[in-house]
């Protein structure tokens, strides 16, 4: 039976990773009527799998005799500078993350929750991978992707690393 303490933060995490899942959508609905098929693929298929994410929380919250709770979500922006501007804002939001999964992480161990620990572990090396994807698409950009965002819209898509991790059951 989960602890109300940590059933409460895992719901928290239900609403943050359903609201990452929204704000990639929101990123790919702003790249796909800007012309950047590429960047939108590569974003739709980011927003998938933070509802994945989410789902992954749901279930194991209702699994160990909690309830998961549908949160309202907030509207994630519309609208960006550039394709650059885009993938700041997913670090950004990737690194805002990681610190929410730690903090559950801390949780779990001062509550002495050591099977809710040892769910966190998938994600806790998810969110490194999710931060490191997100650097490498800066970084192509800032190495010559702002002077041909056209090529860097047709090889996005190949900077993928592969989803077997994100398929994987914690
Ligand atoms: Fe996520
Ligand atoms: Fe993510």
């Amino acid at each position: 039976m989960l602890k109300k303490k940590v059933e409460d933060i895992c719901n928290r995490q239900v609403e943050r990773e359903g609201f990452s899942s929204n704000l990639y959508l929101a990123m790919a609905s702003w790249a796909e009527t800007n012309g950047f098929n590429g960047v939108a693929s590569w974003l739709y298929i980011q927003s998938d799998e933070e509802h994945l994410h989410m789902l992954k929380f749901i279930k194991y919250i209702n699994e160990r005799g909690g309830k998961a709770i549908m949160p309202a979500f907030k509207k994630p922006v519309a609208d960006y500078k550039s394709v650059e501007d885009v993938f700041k804002e997913v670090l950004k939001h990737e690194e805002f993350v990681t610190a929410s999964i730690n903090e559950i992480v801390a949780l779990t161990l001062d509550e002495k929750d050591f099977n809710t620990h040892n769910f966190l572990q998938w994600f806790v090396f998810e969110q490194v991978e999710e931060e490191a994807s997100a650097r490498l698409i800066l970084d192509k950009i800032r190495l010559g992707g702002k002077n041909n965002m056209y090529q860097f819209d047709r090889d996005i898509m190949s900077l993928r690393t592969p989803a077997a991790t994100t398929q994987a059951n914690p």
